[in-house]
């Protein structure tokens, strides 16, 4: 007989009281076992996304999840560990031109990333896209990855935090996702099993982003951070602009042409301040302050890196990338400047062209998706092309278009320029 049941601690939440360290510990584990049903996690999970929980009570939450499953070990290897988190965003394929940036550096980066739900695009996806490229590895091939290349990007084993796992699933289907005690136990708990030594969280903020406002976005990320320092793992956090999608490519082959171009030195002017701002971060955190991120960009070390890593991983990184057989020009219908570009329909657009999935047993297409032509603070002329729509058949096109009708807003005057990285938590 279990010292607890389901609806006791459910009950206790329900009624704003604080769970106890023992009753946090039963409800993870028993539920990972099935010994707690999906409706009573429901239930519980709605209780804390409406009475939200104390800082130890988050605490303990994070470290269940983190014993639910293994902790990786990550001693073995030579350099100084650092990681990188996105709460996700459209066109945000940092973590392409950042992991072996940063491995060029001296850091390793152990990166365990995800697929694509909804509006926002999964790593995974995108290096899919590159022929022979393979997401999974064993523990070992892992390992011995991060020690002599210094970047690896892969699936998550199953064995990393299966709490999380079962529980976030469960969330997407009762509007409980955006609990942010949930939300931030779940990603610290598989950054914490995945054993890196330091941790550099970029938290999105606008209408492409989880958080639409910034008052969330710091509270989540101030919780993160917290989290990360009571764990072991030196973490910091900042806050980034995602009202507008990140580059002019959303998308998946179309987001690594645009990754390896900043890897050559060029790309994106925003893509490039964000990939610094946050290699920069990393950097410190490992322990290597003195690394100069923007040299190794400049001088092909940090290509160099990258075209390791996708070799190490079967890929050929000098494979053609695929393309689409369709694509629709949609034109500017005033003269003006750009005075923004909305993230979520430009996200939504690219989704429904075939980049993103709307379940997670769906397959993506690689050459679908969206690319600007223009940023907010251009001038445009009307008749001038404002972005592309990409897809593989052609009715794929008519709903993208729908959903992007609208995402340009042009104004008579320039706009104002908005900062990238809105604050810095650490
Ligand atoms: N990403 C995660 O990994 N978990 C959440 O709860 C939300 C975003």
């Amino acid at each position: 007989m279990s010292a607890f049941t389901a609806v006791d601690v459910i009950r206790a939440k329900r009624d704003g009281g604080v769970l106890t360290d023992a009753q946090i510990d039963w409800v993870v584990d028993a539920y990972t076992r099935g010994l707690v049903a999906d409706e009573q996690m429901s239930a519980l999970a709605m209780a804390i996304l409406l009475r939200g929980m104390s800082a130890p009570e988050i605490a303990r939450w994070t470290a269940a999840m983190i014993a639910s499953g293994e902790r990786l070990d990550l001693s073995t290897v030579a350099r100084p560990t650092v990681d990188k988190h996105s709460t996700g965003g459209v066109g945000d394929k940092i973590t392409l031109p950042l992991t072996p940036l940063v491995a060029a550096c001296g850091g390793a980066v152990p990166q365990l990333s995800g697929r694509g739900l909804g509006h926002t695009g999964g790593t995974l996806d995108k290096l899919e896209s590159i022929p022979g490229w393979r997401a999974a590895l064993t523990n070992d091939e892992f390992l011995r990855q991060l020690g002599e290349v210094g970047a690896v990007i892969c699936a998550a084993g199953e064995a990393l935090a299966p709490a999380d796992r079962k529980l976030y699933a469960l969330r997407d289907v009762t509007g409980t996702v955006e609990a942010i005690p949930l939300i931030a136990s779940s990603i610290m708990s598989k950054k914490i099993a995945e054993g890196t030594g330091a941790l550099v969280l970029d938290v999105k903020v606008g209408s492409g982003a989880f958080m639409k406002s910034t008052e969330d976005a710091r509270e989540l990320a101030r919780t993160m951070v917290e989290l990360g320092g009571t764990h072991g793992v030196r973490t910091v956090a900042l806050l980034t602009d995602m009202s507008t999608p990140l580059g002019l490519a959303v998308g998946n082959a179309v987001e690594v042409t645009e990754s390896v171009e900043v890897l050559a030195g060029g790309g994106p002017a925003d893509v490039v301040e964000l990939t610094l701002a946050l290699a920069r971060e990393m950097l410190d955190a490992a322990g290597l302050p003195d690394a100069d991120p923007e040299a190794a960009l400049r001088d092909g070390r940090a290509m160099d890196a990258w075209r390791t890593m996708i070799r190490a991983q079967g890929g050929d990184p000098d494979a053609p990338l695929p393309t689409a057989h369709e694509v629709e020009v949609v034109h500017a219908d005033a003269d003006g400047f750009v005075a923004s570009i909305d993230a979520y329909a430009i996200g939504v657009a690219a989704w429904r062209l075939g980049a993103g999935r709307a379940r997670k047993e769906d397959p993506v297409s690689f050459p679908a998706g969206v690319v600007l032509r223009k940023r907010p603070g251009d001038p445009v002329r009307a008749g001038e092309p404002l972005f592309e729509l990409r897809a593989e058949h052609a009715g794929r096109i008519p709903a993208a278009r729908d959903e992007a009708a609208g995402a340009v807003r042009i104004s008579p005057s320039a706009p104002a320029a908005k900062p990238l990285v809105i604050e810095r938590i650490g």
